[in-house]
């Protein structure tokens, strides 16, 4: 038997027998506050119906190459959450990996030219992979990816050959990496799904994410970081729709006489484990 005050407790010790002892707190607390939640908002039958209502529709949009849930997640401002509290101090900030990352991005000699058939503003990018001391890091890799001129990643528009604009790199002894590329375009969050049609729109809130670079920067020792890299005066930066943009995350397009502007952009890793 239960009643509103003894509710919480029952349900909280029938996650006791979990072995797993950190799942064991996360299933409790998770409880605690959503029940601390239902009761300080009074939330109706039909409210909660509705809450479910969306999450179905969450999941029906989602499959293996779209996660909405992902989305939730972004807009709600909790995968920055977790980059924020997860960072190593000194270390170059994390980011939202975003949805299109992929692990088999084809390896290119580092320096690369990604240019080929794209148009758009031509850029380099470059930078050195260093501890947080400022030791060049020798063995660190680059997985890289960006968005195409008209906004559009490879995977969304059969216009663009199969890996435009993605690559992973060795950065040289010294730690050094540069690529030439494009300079990324600003664009939106999808707008066809639950999370933009009845959240995010609703709010009068922004769809567009500044221009940026992708970039997963790992070596051998160190914690590897899923990161992006912005333009200092995008005009989108105070209104990500994801949350997305820190201070030490931004990048100055610097004009060179004759030749493509440059960004030069160091990352700076912290000691530990490779898996981030
Ligand atoms: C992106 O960076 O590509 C992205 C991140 C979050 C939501 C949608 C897109
Ligand atoms: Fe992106």
């Amino acid at each position: 038997m239960v009643d509103l005050g003894s509710l919480t407790g029952v349900v909280e010790r029938s996650f006791d027998g979990l072995e797993d002892s950190r799942r064991r707190q996360l299933l409790k607390d998770l409880v605690r506050t959503i029940h601390d939640f239902v009761v300080r908002n009074n939330i109706s039958h039909a409210e909660w119906r509705q809450s479910i209502e969306f999450l179905h529709r969450v999941g029906d949009i989602s499959n293996a190459s779209r996660s909405e849930f992902s989305l939730l997640s972004d807009v709600l401002g909790i995968s920055s959450l977790v980059d924020l509290i997860g960072a190593p101090p000194g270390a170059t900030p994390s980011s939202v990996l975003g949805p299109f990352h992929s692990a088999d991005s084809p390896w290119r000699d580092n320096p690369v030219d990604l240019v080929k058939q794209n148009t758009g503003e031509v850029v380099i990018l470059e930078g050195v992979v260093k501890t947080l001391s400022g030791s060049p890091i020798a063995d660190a890799t680059i997985d890289f990816w960006q968005n195409a001129d008209n906004g559009l990643y490879w995977q969304v528009d059969p216009s663009q050959p199969a890996d435009n604009l993605r690559c992973k790199l060795k950065v040289g002894k010294d730690g050094h990496f540069l690529i030439r590329t494009i300079r990324p375009k600003p664009y939106c969050i999808p707008t066809d799904g639950p999370v933009w049609k009845e959240l995010v729109e609703p709010a009068r809130r922004s769809a567009w994410r500044p221009g940026h670079f992708h970039v997963i920067v790992s070596a051998p020792g160190y914690q590897t970081i899923v990161t992006e890299i912005f333009g200092h005066d995008d005009p989108y930066l105070a209104t990500d729709a994801v949350f997305g943009v820190r201070e030490g995350l931004l990048g100055r397009y610097e004009a060179v006489d004759g030749e493509a502007p440059r960004m030069r952009f160091d990352f700076e890793l912290a000691r530990g484990a490779e898996e981030s």
